[in-house]
C-alpha cells in the first residue's frame, strides 16, 4: 500500500518524461510531465553539436519550452535561423559557443516567451537595443564575448511596435505606453564576465538581483558605480588582473547585497572605510587571493550585517560578540561584535 502510494505521489509531484513526435535526427527531446493529470509539461530538446552540415533552422517538436542549440558554428545570427513552429513557445534557449558575431534585429523577435538566453563563448561586441525588445528575459549569460561597454536600453526599449517610454523618475522604470508588465525590463540575473569591459556599465533601473563582471580589465570602481542597483544581492567582481582602485562609495546604494566577491583581485591592494558605507545588508566579503592583507579598523560598524570575510589564502575571519558585555535589544549593531580569525595574529 505504502509503495503504491509512493508511486502515485511520484507521478504526481516528480513528474515523468514520455517519447516525443517529430524529433529531429541530431536532437535529443524529452517531455517532463508534471501535476495532477500531467496538465503542466516541459519539452527539452537538445540539438547541441550537431555537426557543420546542420542547417538552420532545425525543426523541432510543437511546444518546445527548453532548446540547446550550442556549438552549431551558427555565424551570425540571421532573421530566418530561429523560425517555424516550436520556436515561439521557448522558455530557454543556449546559443553559447556559436561564433556569433551579430545578432540580426529580428532574429530574437518572435521567441516572446524567452526567459533564458545563454549566449556565452561567442564574438559578440556588441547588441542593438532592438534585439532583446520585448522579450521577458530574467536570466542572460554574456559572458565570454568581446563587449568592450554595455548599455542597459537592451533589456527596456519597445514592445509589439509600440514604442515604451521609460520613465526613470523616483528610480522606477516603468512603462507608460502599455500595461504594468510590457517593457519594464524583468532581468533579475546577468553575467558579463570574461568580456572587455573597462568601466562598470551603467545598468542602473534595473531589476537586477544577480551580476557578475569577473575577468574583465577594468581598472576603477568609480564613486556610485552601482548606485541605481538597489535589488541587487550578489556582485561578482573577482579575477580582475588589472582593478587597483574602488574610490570610496564604490558601492552606494547596493542596499540588498548579500554576497561580494572581490577575491582574485592582486593589485587591489588598500580598502578605505568610505568603501563600505551603504552596505548595511552585506553579509559575506570574499577577498580571498586579493592584494589586500588588511582591514580599515572599525570596519564592523559601517557592515552591520556582516557574517564572514574571507582574506589572504584561506584566513576566514567570523562575527562574533565580545564576551561578558552581551546586549540584549533585538536588531540594534552592539559595538562590541569583533571579527575572530582562524589565523591567530589577524588584526582587525
Ligand atoms: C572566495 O573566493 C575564492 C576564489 O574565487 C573561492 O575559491 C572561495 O570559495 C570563495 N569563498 C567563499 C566563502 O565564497
Amino acid at each position: 500500500m505504502l509503495r503504491l502510494l509512493c508511486h502515485v505521489l511520484s507521478l504526481l509531484v516528480v513528474g515523468h518524461s514520455s517519447a516525443v513526435k517529430n524529433c529531429h535526427p541530431g536532437c535529443r527531446c524529452k517531455v517532463e510531465n508534471f501535476g495532477q493529470f500531467d496538465s503542466f509539461s516541459l519539452t527539452r530538446v537538445d540539438c547541441s553539436g550537431l555537426g557543420p552540415a546542420a542547417s538552420m533552422p532545425v525543426p523541432i517538436p510543437l511546444d518546445t519550452t527548453h532548446l540547446d542549440l550550442s556549438s552549431n558554428t551558427m555565424g551570425p545570427l540571421s532573421d530566418s535561423m530561429l523560425t517555424g513552429p516550436g520556436y515561439t513557445t521557448l522558455i530557454s534557449l543556449d546559443l553559447s559557443s556559436n561564433h556569433i558575431t551579430k545578432i540580426s534585429l529580428n532574429a530574437l523577435c518572435r521567441l516572446r516567451y524567452l526567459e533564458n538566453l545563454d549566449l556565452s563563448d561567442n564574438s559578440l561586441e556588441s547588441l542593438s537595443s532592438r534585439a532583446l525588445a520585448g522579450l521577458p528575459l530574467a536570466e542572460v549569460d554574456l559572458s565570454y564575448n568581446s563587449f568592450q561597454n554595455f548599455d542597459m536600453d537592451v533589456f527596456a526599449t519597445k514592445v509589439n511596435g509600440e514604442p515604451v517610454i521609460v520613465d526613470l523618475s523616483h528610480n522606477q522604470i516603468r512603462s507608460v505606453s502599455r500595461g504594468d508588465q510590457g517593457g519594464v525590463p524583468l532581468i533579475q540575473s546577468l553575467s558579463l564576465t570574461a568580456n572587455r569591459l573597462t568601466d562598470v556599465p551603467a545598468l542602473g533601473g534595473l531589476p537586477l538581483r544577480y551580476l557578475n563582471l569577473d575577468d574583465n580589465p577594468i581598472v576603477s570602481i568609480r564613486e556610485g558605480a552601482f548606485s541605481q542597483l538597489k535589488d541587487l544581492v550578489h556582485l561578482s567582481l573577482s579575477g580582475m588582473n588589472q582593478l587597483r582602485e574602488i574610490q570610496p562609495h564604490g558601492f552606494e546604494g547596493l542596499e540588498s547585497l548579500q554576497v561580494l566577491d572581490l577575491s582574485e583581485n592582486p593589485e587591489l591592494k588598500m580598502l578605505s572605510l568610505a568603501i563600505f558605507t551603504g552596505l548595511e545588508s552585506l553579509q559575506e566579503l570574499n577577498l580571498s587571493n586579493s592584494g589586500v592583507t588588511s582591514l580599515p579598523s572599525n570596519m564592523l560598524a559601517h557592515l552591520p550585517s556582516i557574517k564572514s570575510i574571507v582574506l589572504g589564502q584561506g584566513i576566514q575571519c567570523r562575527r562574533t560578540q565580545k564576551q561578558g558585555q552581551f546586549h540584549w535589544q533585538l536588531g540594534q549593531v552592539t559595538h562590541n561584535d569583533v571579527l575572530t580569525c582562524n589565523v591567530a595574529g589577524v588584526v582587525v
